[in-house]
């Protein structure tokens, strides 16, 4: 299939496949309160504290958003692209590396770090023939494939991660990661420029798993997607706020190795599509979101439909967007379409109804061009089959947990451009 569509696609870091692999405004004072509540909640002091990151990157045109973490001793710096989709954390690494692509920081150096087989985090990552294990004194290989073809082959290290939590400590935990010295990308120009992927997906290499088996954090991720490019991301649950969040539940591992809510109803302009039973995916790993043929058929002629007699055309113009219009002037922010498109909702009915609102500037994307366009694509196209992403550009603006030890998915909008603040003086 389409290698070469995925070539123009580019930017298509979700994950599937192989054993693990598969990314307004209101509320920042409220959060900040329910945060304070939370750290002093006898609960969140006996399990640990959180950490947070500042995240850095944009929808577009960078496609991704990433993370500085600090790695080793001495520490140095790496841009892990933040990936809900997959589980395994890597880094481009010098072992020597046969495939690696352009990196922003020297490549990762391993220096008498192996994982052995014998470990039992190695056995947990089920790796596919090849890579298996014969002896307990092997290194434990790793290889991870991700859904729009591109893979990462290496070997697990392990090193410290120092890591300042909200309690005020600086903790150094050694936790396990993929040193990767063989990458298959499509199209090197179109991959994101990190150093490695942050694989923050539920299965059992997740490094925040492995902070909660050291008793450090709770297996809760959030994260919050500035729409002007920024945000943050944190671990554990202090920054959750306690009330406002929607929440569903997640399948479990079973029956689904990602985050997925169970079936989805498509709502489009407050009115029921008839598209129903949906398999749909939380992956930050994806700049954009991605329906199957049938849901992306309906929402295609609803929008147009609603379109008919609007100083819109279509027009074909930028590579990686297929469906744009063009104004009559050039369009210059989102605030100037809008009004001419319709908000989604994506109706969850796993249990308890909960949506998820998504308004026209989280699907919509002006173009260099000045053109407007969809950040939805045709996953059929891509292979996807019958697998609907939900991509970063549904998750601007809002603050998404995914709270592993309850087995729930959350979102509350949120002003993801203020890195909540937090008072170790409390403690
Ligand atoms: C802060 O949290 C960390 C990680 O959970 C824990 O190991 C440490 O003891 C805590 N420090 C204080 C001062 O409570
Ligand atoms: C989506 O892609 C599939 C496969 O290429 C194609 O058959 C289908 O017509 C496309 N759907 C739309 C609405 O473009």
């Amino acid at each position: 299939m389409a290698d070469s569509e995925m070539d123009k696609k580019g930017q298509l870091m979700f994950v599937l496949v192989l054993a693990l692999s598969f990314r307004g405004c209101s509320s920042a004072a409220n959060l900040q309160q329910s945060m304070r509540k939370q750290t002093l909640s006898p609960d969140a002091i006996r399990f640990g504290s959180s950490v947070l990151f500042q995240i850095q990157g944009k929808v577009y045109p960078d496609g991704y958003y990433y993370v500085s973490l600090n790695v080793g001793q001495p520490p140095k710096p790496y841009y892990l692209d933040i990936d809900t989709g997959s589980d395994l954390t890597w880094l481009q690494c010098d072992a020597p590396c046969s495939s690696c692509t352009e990196a922003p920081h020297p490549l990762y150096r391993p220096n008498n770090n192996l994982v052995f087989c014998k470990d039992p985090l190695c056995s947990s990552f089920n790796l596919p023939g090849d890579h298996k294990c014969e002896t307990p004194e092997d290194q434990c290989d790793y290889e991870v494939e991700y859904a729009d073809h591109c893979s990462s082959l290496g070997v697990l290290v392990k090193d410290i991660f120092p890591l300042q939590f909200t309690n005020g400590s600086l903790l150094r935990p050694r936790l396990a990661f993929g040193c990767g010295y063989d990458q298959l990308v499509s199209d090197a120009n179109s991959y994101p420029p990190t150093d490695g992927v942050l694989g923050l997906g539920k299965g059992k290499s997740s490094i925040v798993l492995q902070l909660h088996d050291l008793g450090l954090t709770r297996n809760v991720i959030g994260h919050c997607f500035s729409g002007r490019g920024g945000g943050f991301l944190f671990f554990g649950e202090d920054f959750v706020p306690s009330s406002g969040v929607v929440w569903t539940p997640m399948l479990p591992s079973s029956l689904n190795k990602h985050y997925s809510p169970g079936p989805t109803e498509l709502i489009f302009g407050g009115q029921p599509t008839g598209v129903k039973g949906l398999s749909v995916v939380f992956d930050s790993g994806s700049s954009y979101s991605y329906f199957n043929s049938q849901a992306y058929q309906a929402f295609l002629s609803l929008v147009r439909k609603d379109l008919i007699g609007k100083p819109l055309r279509e027009a074909h113009d930028d590579p990686t967007l297929p469906v744009c219009w063009k104004g009559t002037k050039l369009f210059k922010s989102i605030c100037h379409v809008k009004d001419y498109f319709k908000p989604i909702v994506l109706s969850f009915q796993n249990g308890r109804e909960a949506q998820l609102e998504i308004p026209p500037e989280a699907y919509l994307i002006i173009a260099s061009r000045g053109t407007v366009c969809l950040g939805i694509l045709n996953g059929t196209e891509v292979g996807l089959e019958n697998l609907n992403i939900i991509g970063d550009i549904w998750l601007q603006d809002k603050m998404v947990i995914y709270d592993n030890e309850k087995q729930q998915i959350g979102w509350t909008p949120a002003d993801c451009d203020r890195l909540p603040k937090f008072e170790t003086t409390l403690l």
